[in-house]
Parts: structure tokens; C-alpha cells; sequence
């Protein structure tokens, strides 16, 4: 048995209805709340209405702050701070997918400190301290597992950079996990969000960092995945499979948050910080197929267990030919649901993928890879994603 640490200070709320917690659940952390999500539109309307009202019923004054953009950029994080500082706010609720958790985050840091939430990104000096704001998070997507992780993701646009402030301090006190909630989302957010979920269990164990217990929990979120997701992006109306996915992407979460992701996100944050129309979940989608033909052999133990959650029928194969079949089954996965590309399909140059490749080798991820690639080679491993 390894030695390993792990940590998870969230208080997870999950079920159905669990959404009317949320004022109670602020209240024990401040009275005066900034509400952060993205644009009011008719979607969601009902759902912000809900949250403001549990939150005056349990005596807390709110502003909302609605201004959260895909891949939330500094100036968007820089005005909700401002909003937080205007209404005097001593705690943060984020209400959404990724991009509503992590701005929250991020606020809640730059709202209390000098600078910008760019100035406290993992690698700075300076680091958030305890003046953070406390962060309350709801998720309204199966996907990026912000609700338990101690990431906030942020795009700076003038540098084409996207990278991320990585500290316990912003760790959400509580998380609300309500599946009923990620009824309606479309179909391409569903599988776009759901492969996110895919990756961060499946990187998770191939991460130096995993322990037995995060083993646990990416095995069995890869199983859920597995089953539920391309039914769901079928029909978004199966409760029972979103209910799958919500606890299959809260598992990932804490997943990342404790051993962490590999090679596949160095890219998929490098392609949307330097093409911001290009989806997290895309990015890592298109560069899936090239990634696990590179690995595999180095890490034929993770790619066996994976491959016979895919096909059981790979128990009656050698540890070898069931790695290698692996490769085929996210292949066949991908196209199931709907995320088959290449870089070309999002008007990506061919002539910048040097620029690409380097850009992917700046977080730490590649190098917590089974088989760390060199810039030649993840310039070669994108070039095999150009086209599909
Ligand atoms: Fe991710």
C-alpha cells in the first residue's frame, strides 16, 4: 500500500432539491453576499430567483454580479471585485458551471487583496492569504468539479494566457450539488462538460500525485461516465443519468484536488487561453486520441482498468492488446458523443501550432505525465490533432 495525504474541506450538499440549502448554507459564512453568475437570461432566470429568495429568507443581503463570461477573463474578475467591494459583500456565491465557480474564487481573492487575481496565479510569491472571502458554490453543469477544488481559472486576454490561482484558501466552504438543476442543459454542454469530468479521473491516475483513494473515486467516475454520459447526451431529461453525472463530476473534483490532471490539460488550457472560442472540454476532447497513443505503453496498469470499464470483454485479453484497445474505445466514446474533432475544425493555423505547443508545456501538467513530452514531441502530438 502507498503512502498518501488527502484533503477535502468542503461540506458537499448533493441530491435533488438540495438548492433550497443555499441561503442557510451563505448565512453561516456572512450576511452581506455577492451573487456571481453569468448573464440573467430567460434559462435561468427562475433558478437566480430561487437562490435570492433562500438567501433573504435566511437574512442575507445580496447583490448580483452577472457579468461571468466563458474562459472569465482578468477585467471580468477585476469588475466583480469592484461589485464585491461596492456592496461591502463578506462572502461570495458562485451559481453555474466552471467559468461562475472559479470567477467566484477569484473575486472573493482580489476583492481582499492589493492587485488583480493575475498577481496571486500557483507560481507567484504572493498567495492568497486568510482575508479571502469565503467562496459558496453552486454547480449547474457536470463538469469541471470547481465545487470542490482549490482552482480558480483565469484568461488573460492581452497576454493570450490562461492559467490559475491554485491555493486551499479558496476552497468552497460549502458546495451544493443538485442534479435537478443540470436538467436543461444543452446537449453539446453536456458532453463537453461530461468528457472535462472524463479527463480529470482518468489524468488523475496517471498523475504521480494519486493515492488509493482518489484510485477509488476516478474508477468509479469513469464508470458512471461511461454508462450515463452518452445516454444523457441523448436525453438530457434522464434524471437518473444527470444525477450520475453530477456525483461522477463531483468525484473527478476531488480527484484533481488531490493527485491532479496530466499532459491533456497543459493543452487544454493553452488552446482556449490562445483561441477563447475553443470550449475547455473541446480542447481536451481534440487532443485525447494523439494523448492516449503517446502514454499508453508507459502506463499500461491505468490504461487496462479504463479499457475493461469500456468493454469487460477485454478481461479475456492480454494487460497489452487491453491497453492498447483503450485508445479505440475513448475513440469510439468521443464520437458517441458528438466531440470527434481536430484543431482544424475550430479555424485553428496549422502554421501556430509551434506557438501552440509551447504554450502547452507551461503548466505543470505535462510533467506529471507518464511519458513527459518533449516540445518537439507535443509539437508532433498536435500536429496528429490538426485533423480528424
Ligand atoms: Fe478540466
Amino acid at each position: 500500500m502507498r503512502d498518501f495525504k488527502y484533503f477535502q474541506p468542503t461540506d458537499i450538499r448533493f441530491g435533488s432539491g438540495k438548492i433550497v440549502e443555499v441561503g442557510a448554507a451563505v448565512a453561516k459564512y456572512g450576511k452581506r453576499c455577492l451573487l456571481v453568475t453569468v448573464p440573467v437570461e430567460p434559462i435561468f432566470e427562475a433558478l437566480f430567483d430561487k437562490v435570492k429568495a433562500s438567501l433573504k429568507s435566511a437574512g442575507v443581503e445580496v447583490a448580483h454580479f452577472d457579468g461571468i463570461i466563458p474562459n472569465p477573463t482578468t477585467e471580468c474578475i477585476t469588475a466583480g471585485a469592484e461589485a464585491a467591494k461596492q456592496h461591502n459583500a463578506d462572502v461570495v456565491l458562485g451559481v453555474g458551471g466552471g467559468s461562475s465557480m472559479d470567477s467566484a474564487k477569484a473575486i472573493a481573492v482580489e476583492a481582499t487583496h492589493p492587485g488583480t487575481s493575475w498577481d496571486y496565479l500557483y507560481f507567484r510569491d504572493s498567495q492568497p492569504t486568510e482575508k479571502t472571502l469565503p467562496v459558496i458554490a453552486v454547480s449547474t453543469t457536470s463538469g469541471t468539479g470547481s465545487q470542490v477544488t482549490q482552482v480558480a481559472v483565469v484568461t488573460n486576454t492581452k497576454e493570450r494566457d490562461k492559467s490559475a490561482i491554485y491555493n486551499a484558501i479558496v476552497y468552497p466552504k460549502v458546495a451544493i450539488v443538485d442534479p435537478d438543476l443540470m436538467l436543461t442543459i444543452p446537449e453539446h454542454i453536456t458532453a463537453s462538460t461530461g468528457f472535462d469530468a472524463f479527463a480529470h479521473a482518468f489524468e488523475s491516475l496517471l498523475n504521480p500525485n494519486a493515492s488509493p483513494y482518489t484510485d477509488m473515486m476516478a474508477l468509479e467516475a469513469i464508470e458512471l461516465l461511461v454508462k450515463h454520459l452518452p445516454r444523457v447526451v441523448q436525453d438530457g431529461s434522464d434524471r437518473e443519468g444527470r444525477a450520475a453525472l453530477a456525483w461522477a463530476d463531483t468525484l473527478a473534483g476531488l480527484c484533481i484536488a488531490n493527485a491532479g490532471v496530466t499532459l491533456p490539460h497543459g493543452i487544454g488550457m493553452a488552446i482556449p487561453g490562445m483561441y477563447p472560442h475553443v470550449m475547455h472540454g473541446e480542447a481536451l476532447a481534440l487532443n485525447y486520441p494523439a494523448f492516449t497513443r503517446f502514454t499508453c505503453p508507459h502506463a499500461i496498469s491505468q490504461f487496462v482498468a479504463v479499457g475493461r470499464i469500456f468493454n469487460p470483454e477485454l478481461r479475456e485479453e492480454s494487460d497489452q492488446a487491453a491497453a492498447e484497445r483503450m485508445c479505440e474505445e475513448v475513440d469510439q466514446f468521443l464520437k458517441e458523443i458528438g466531440m470527434w474533432f481536430g484543431l482544424a475544425d475550430f479555424d485553428i493555423p496549422q502554421a501556430e501550432i509551434p506557438d501552440l505547443a509551447e504554450q502547452s508545456m507551461v503548466l505543470p501538467d505535462n510533467g506529471n505525465n507518464p511519458r513527459v513530452a518533449t516540445q518537439d514531441e507535443m509539437q508532433e502530438l498536435l500536429e496528429q490533432c490538426y485533423r480528424r
